[in-house]
């Protein structure tokens, strides 16, 4: 069996999740619509888990709208709320997620203003120049991670969502995808009004996540049909899914404190070892980042062909880079970040979870030492 370090692409399910699942997905049928018995026992599931992902980020229940992942619930806080024409101005940033930029390129073609705040060579979000472009456009959205899957960064939010509010009608979103379940998410302490959950990125199922939404009614949700979702999305929902999502959002929140400590442990342990191979670069390694997260390159070694060496030799972990129509392009968080093209290619990320160890950490660096030994020593000498 591989050793698993990619806990931001999706952390496997936790064993009490899949048990609370469990008779939701072979027994209880029904609709959770259903006046019936089955439907009404239906329901009371469904509400625990709203009130279980509620607790979570400190919301209402009714502020929950279940969505099938973070994608939906993206798409939905940045198409629903707002309408998309010339009237309408949104700023979010150069390091988000594919899911929030490109409904904010569908969002310019329909007419929208759009801007997207730089970061500074550490990957956070620079608060004066975002002073200025705030209180310049005005903007009726700022939409802006809580933290970065790639560098693991975690954003200035609450500072950003007050510069935003000085502006009376701004709406402000994050999407928390990857911050849930690894550190604290108050919506009420960050003075955020949308927020965006996957229960994936939390030892919960694949395929549902929320939108949690603040006192503002949704303007154009994304599908239409039945009153489910309090009329915010229609179709019945994913009761054994989101069954699950409510128990593995009530783990993370016992258990954060107790998560933290660990991963960061473990991340230090692996940082430390990783110092020790000649001209390491970890990115974002001044500013804080998410505990489990690290994300580095080694300037004489190819991103992804160290991924599928390291795949071959039991270890899992996922490069930076992306390959689109066979060219591989450096990760456009690398880019906003001004990291030179031929270091950015070589990038890989190691996201730790809890089942992971130090004896585990040991054996990677020692398979990475290996692999670097096996290079040609002029290769490591002349780029190295
Ligand atoms: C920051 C961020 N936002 C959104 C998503 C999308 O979430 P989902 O996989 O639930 O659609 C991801 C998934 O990788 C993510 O890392």
């Amino acid at each position: 069996m591989s050793v698993y370090l990619d806990h931001n692409a999706s952390s496997p399910l936790h064993p009490d999740v899949l048990e609370e699942m469990l008779p939701f997905l072979s027994g209880a049928g029904g609709n959770p619509s259903s006046l019936h018995q089955s439907g009404r026992f239906l329901r009371s599931a469904l509400e625990t888990a709203r009130q279980r992902v509620a607790a979570l980020i400190n919301a209402d229940p009714a502020q929950v709208i279940f969505t099938s992942g973070g994608t939906e619930a993206n798409n939905l806080a940045l198409k629903g709320m707002l309408p998309l024409g010339p009237q309408t101005c949104i700023v979010s940033s150069q390091v988000e997620h594919a899911s929030v930029l490109q409904p904010l390129i569908q969002a310019a073609a329909a007419g929208c203003r759009t801007e997207l705040l730089a970061v500074t060579e550490q990957g956070v979000i620079d608060i004066a120049s975002a002073s200025r472009v705030i209180d310049e456009l005005q903007p009726d959205m700022l939409s802006v991670q809580m933290a970065n899957n790639e560098t693991g960064v975690i954003q200035p939010l609450a500072e950003l969502a007050a510069l935003a509010h000085r502006q009376v009608s701004t709406l402000v979103h994050s999407d928390a995808t990857q911050a849930a379940g690894k550190v604290e998410v108050d919506m009420q302490q960050l003075g955020v009004d949308l927020l965006t959950l996957s229960a994936h990125k939390f030892n919960g199922p694949q395929g549902c996540g929320a939108l949690v939404v603040k006192n503002q009614r949704i303007q154009n949700p994304l599908l239409s049909g039945g009153p489910q979702e309090s009329n915010r999305r229609a179709g019945t929902e994913n009761v054994a899914l989101l069954v699950g999502m409510g128990k593995a959002a009530e783990i993370a929140r016992i258990k954060l404190q107790e998560k933290q400590a660990y991963l960061l442990e473990l991340r230090r342990f692996f940082e430390q070892r990783l110092d020790g191979i000649p001209g390491v670069h970890i990115f974002s390694s001044e500013v804080e980042r998410l505990p489990n997260t690290s994300f580095f390159a080694i300037p004489y070694y190819h991103g992804e062909t160290l991924l599928m060496q390291l795949d071959q030799a039991g270890f899992e972990l996922a490069s930076g880079s992306a390959c689109h129509s066979e060219v591989t392009r450096p990760s456009h968080v690398l880019s906003a970040m001004a990291v030179p093209e031929e270091l950015a290619l070589n990038a890989v990320r190691v996201s730790f979870g809890m089942e992971n160890t130090r004896q585990q950490i040991e054996q990677f660096v020692e398979t990475l030492n290996g692999l670097i030994n096996q290079l040609p020593a002029a290769m490591r000498q002349v780029i190295g």
